[in-house]
């Protein structure tokens, strides 16, 4: 029988009995989470004080082969596996069943674990409210930048101070797609296939892409940085499937590599919390982070400035934050206590996108003839909006670095101070408008400058 409200198993004279660890989902993090359980059974049991003993896998296909999992643990009885244990272990992923499961498991008495972040997103006070009433942990440091301790810094760690703001990149799969289009010349679609078979994807891809995970996992990390809950939908969510070879190409001429950001910043005025990509400085410590990891700056009031780097993706990255929840939740069972239940007495607003600060790169195909730039640069200057720098390439110039043959036209790339998105969005459609102007190429936030 389940232990409810985290009491301790026993007393210390006692032997203590098996922690039962139900498992949801066995895919690319779950397999590595059995992996862990089962390699490092002994020293598991000697942190925890108890073993652990995994009673269940629950997946959708019984036929599918598994490394290293016993097929007598599979089931596809997941409702009637949660019912058995003290720890659920939730990679199954998405909404539903996972909600429902997990929270069934809080009601039979168990911890949960999960590395759920599209669950979290969009429905923590749900989940976060039936473990307070149980007396049980919710715990969910993979959900954000896998391997990295971040949850938990954020959540505990920085609990005494005042964050003001968190930025960095925390999708593995756009970072290794981004990355992969300027060192290698990939594709985005082939990048996107090897991110999948690496397995850094989500189960539907677009989530990466779209910008979908990194906004939630923003959502996230801004509801416990901030002491607010904030809503999915309060986050600006902007992916990377505008991002040509051309923008990767020309960020690299300018200095610059680009990354998908999440920032989530407290102001005099609440809270703002955006996912775009944006081209950062090649000498900008963000610009280095390769791959499928990830990195995340986060300032605060007492601490200053803290960085968080490591793998962002991947089963066994994910594995190991998950186990390391795994062992906070069955110490509590076994010697009392619980971990932090939802903090959000704050309550600040949330502020709109377009009230964003940031300095803008915008790449113009214009005529090339007099009066072309002072007609561009009237029109940033009606609007507010300040040049840091101009560029002009003669003609446009292709991916392979030849000149397009319309000898007419010249390539403009203008940088900007520091400007609202509202006043750039104004600026950039009064600047379509100019005849001289052939094309709007593209228009990038720069951050990290
Ligand atoms: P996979 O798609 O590889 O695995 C999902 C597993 O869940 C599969 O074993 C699948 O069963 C099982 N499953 C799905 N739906 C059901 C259901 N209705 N009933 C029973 N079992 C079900 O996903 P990942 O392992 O990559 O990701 C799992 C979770 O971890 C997701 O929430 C993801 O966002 C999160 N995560 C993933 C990371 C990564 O790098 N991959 C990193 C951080 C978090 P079957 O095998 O039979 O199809
Ligand atoms: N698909 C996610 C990513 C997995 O690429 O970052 C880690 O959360």
């Amino acid at each position: 029988m389940a232990a409810p409200n985290g009491a301790p198993l026993g007393a210390d004279s006692e032997p203590r009995r098996a922690l039962r660890v139900a498992l949801l989902g066995c895919g690319v993090v779950g397999t590595q989470v059995v992996r862990l359980l089962t390699q490092q059974r002994a020293d598991l049991a000697a942190r925890v004080g108890a073993p652990l003993e995994l009673v269940g896998v629950a997946v959708r296909d019984l036929t599918i082969a598994r490394e290293g999992v016993d097929p007598a643990l599979l089931t596809t009885d997941a409702a009637g596996l949660v019912e058995r244990a003290d720890i659920v272990v939730e990679v199954m992923g998405g909404i539903e069943p996972a909600r429902s499961l997990m929270l069934s498991a809080i009601a039979a008495g168990a911890s949960v674990v999960t590395a759920n972040k599209a669950l979290l997103a969009a429905d923590s006070p749900t989940l976060y409210a039936a473990a307070e009433a149980a007396g049980v942990d919710l715990y969910f440091e993979a959900a954000v930048a896998a391997a990295i301790p971040l949850v938990r810094p954020v959540r505990e760690s920085l609990a005494g101070d005042r964050i003001k703001r968190i930025l960095g990149i925390v999708n593995g799969t756009t970072n290794y797609v981004l990355d992969q289009m300027a060192t290698e010349g990939l594709d985005l679609d082939l990048a996107v296939k090897q991110a999948q078979q690496l397995g850094y994807a989500e189960a539907d891809p677009t989530a990466d892409v779209g910008g979908y995970d990194a906004a939630a996992k923003a959502a996230i990390l801004a509801s416990l940085a901030f002491h607010t809950r904030v809503p999915l939908a309060s986050v600006h969510r902007e992916g990377i499937t505008g991002i040509t070879a051309d923008d990767v190409a020309w960020a690299g001429r300018t200095g610059h590599v680009v990354k998908l950001l999440a920032i989530a910043e407290r102001t005099d005025d609440g809270v703002s919390v955006r996912v775009h990509p944006a081209l950062v400085p090649a000498s900008h410590p963000l610009a280095g982070v390769h791959g499928a990891f990830n990195a995340v700056f986060v300032e605060a009031e007492a601490a200053g400035e803290l960085m968080f780097y490591g793998r962002g993706a991947g089963g066994a990255p994910t594995a190991s934050a998950i186990m390391g929840d795994v062992v906070s939740v069955a110490r509590h069972r076994v010697l009392g206590g619980r971990g932090p239940v939802e903090s959000k007495y704050a309550d600040l607003p949330m502020l709109p996108a377009s009230a964003a600060i940031t300095r803008y790169q915008m790449r113009l195909d214009v005529a090339d003839r007099p009066g072309v730039l002072s007609q561009v640069a009237a029109v940033l200057a009606g609007h507010g909006v300040s040049i840091e720098a101009v560029r002009q390439a003669p003609q446009p110039v292709g991916l392979d670095g030849e000149v397009a043959p319309a000898a007419s036209l010249a390539h403009l790339i203008i940088t900007t101070h520091a400007a609202t998105d509202a006043a750039l969005a104004a600026t950039v459609a009064a600047i379509a408008e100019l005849d001289s102007v052939t094309r709007v190429v593209s228009v990038l936030r720069v951050e990290g400058a």
